[in-house]
């Protein structure tokens, strides 16, 4: 029930240090049930996505140990169940990730669909049971929506996917890992994310070649080890930073990151009239003056990311001229321009595009983020607002954004997080 609170109009300075990638955690946290062994994992983000994968692993038998809040060991040596009820599933929806994880331990994997970011239409999962279905399990889905899959034992094979998706692409890594010959996934997909994976699944002694272009080989070995690993930089996380402060105005550098992750996002702002100054793992942001307008059109990786669309439409919501997002990824994912909309933006959505007229100014209101980047869409609408702005449903934006709180008040924001009692009265907490 928390809400975050914010004063806008501060100009932003200083250093923000990005945190381990959400969706690289989110896929090798399963990956571990595929060894007997000690796995390390450093850079985890301290999420709560992370926190329910890490309670699922738990609950599965696994021994689970953190070191700090970003260095955690897992030993899956005694997971013995290879269900996941619907109680571990509903908040999470990378949760679907067990069903490769657990086929590649045990052949067989009864996990209840999940829940997650909601963008208004359906999230099928048909590659992912295609993938399964082709190395030889049989997938049926059962009346309370329990993906039930079984194999004899899973056999490599020529994966072509209809549509390139992160989600079965990740699955089908995990379940072709251990299996017998070779799987060729064929129009994978190239995220940051999946590299991730494919490195970690191979320093436990995988064979996987390819990950970042869309033919990805894995040929399956019968063992895989324990190592200790360490999560690359989120690059969604540091693209929310980038906006705001090209938003804002100000001179922020974004610390820890892979710039090559960025470039998407940095044309985009160089577009706009930001500055962006490259270097090593860093990144430095300057902006004094309003933004000019700039089109986007939201694809699979090397493309704009759609987990960007909704901070640019605010960004663009303030630039000088007319802007179009053509939304190329979700059927439904500006559910948040309502609330840009009553902040003074003007928007103007027709199915997948959006058509933002630049206005001088926003103007603070409560408001509410309706999935996790439309949250983050929302912070960077209050960094921007005259006068105040409260967001509801925090909940989401815990799930993919550590200390969000703490990192733009370092750099001088004005938000706090307030703690919301039964009688609606508002108290500091933070
Ligand atoms: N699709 C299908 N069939 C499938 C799978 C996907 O038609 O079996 C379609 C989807 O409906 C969508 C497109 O393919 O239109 C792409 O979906 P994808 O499978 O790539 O998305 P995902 O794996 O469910 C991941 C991220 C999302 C991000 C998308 C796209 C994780 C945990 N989630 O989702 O991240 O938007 O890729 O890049 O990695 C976020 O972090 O806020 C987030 C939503």
């Amino acid at each position: 029930m928390d809400k975050l609170l914010i004063n806008g109009g501060n100009r932003l300075c200083g250093r923000i240090d990005i945190s381990g990638a959400k969706n690289a955690a989110l896929a090798i946290l399963p990956a571990t049930i595929l060894t007997d062994d000690v796995c390390r994992i450093e850079n985890i983000p301290d999420i709560s996505d992370v926190s329910v994968m890490i309670k699922i692993l738990a609950a599965l038998g696994a021994d689970v140990k953190y070191i700090n809040k970003n260095t955690v060991e897992i030993c899956a040596k005694n997971v013995r169940s290879f269900n996941v009820p619907y109680e571990m599933t509903k908040h999470c929806r990378s949760s679907y990730y067990f069903i490769g994880a657990l086929l590649g331990r045990f052949s067989r994997a009864a996990v209840a669909m999940p829940g997650g970011c909601n963008f208004g239409g359906v999230r099928p999962i048909d590659q992912h049971i295609k993938g399964f279905e082709l190395l030889g399990a049989s997938v049926s889905i059962e009346e309370n929506a329990i993906v039930n899959a079984v194999s004899d034992g899973l056999i490599g094979s020529p994966i072509y996917l209809d549509t390139v998706s992160v989600g079965a692409t990740i699955n089908i890594m995990l379940a072709a890992a251990k299996a017998k010959g070779l799987t060729v996934i064929e129009n994978a997909a190239k995220e940051p994310h999946i590299v991730d994976l494919a490195n970690f699944l191979n320093t436990m002694g995988a064979d996987i070649r390819g990950a970042g272009t869309d033919v990805i080989k894995i040929r399956g070995v019968e063992k895989l080890k324990g190592c200790t690993y360490s999560i690359i930089p989120d690059q969604i996380e540091a693209g929310t930073y980038m906006v705001a402060v090209a938003a804002t105005g100000g001179d922020v550098l974004i610390n820890n990151v892979i710039p090559k992750h960025l470039e998407s996002i940095t044309a985009k702002l160089v577009e706009c009239g930001v500055e962006v100054e490259e270097y090593d793992d860093s990144v430095l942001i300057k902006s004094d003056r309003r933004p000019n307008k700039c089109n986007i059109k939201t694809m699979p990786h090397p493309g704009f990311p759609t987990d960007m669309q909704p901070q640019m439409a605010v960004l663009l919501s303030v630039a000088k001229g007319t802007s179009i997002i053509n939304e190329g990824i979700w059927d439904s994912r500006f559910r948040y321009v309502e609330q840009l909309v009553r902040m003074g933006a003007s928007i103007k959505v027709d199915g997948k595009i959006a058509v933002i007229e630049g206005v001088e100014k926003l103007k603070g209101a409560p408001v509410k983020a309706d999935d996790l980047r439309a949250g983050a869409a929302m912070i960077i609408a209050g960094l921007i607002a005259t006068g105040t702005t409260e967001i509801e449903n925090v909940v989401y934006i815990d799930r993919g954004y550590e200390n969000v709180v703490e990192k733009l008040r370092a750099v001088g924001a004005d938000i706090k997080r307030v703690k919301v009692t039964e009688q609606d009265s508002v108290s500091n907490v933070s």
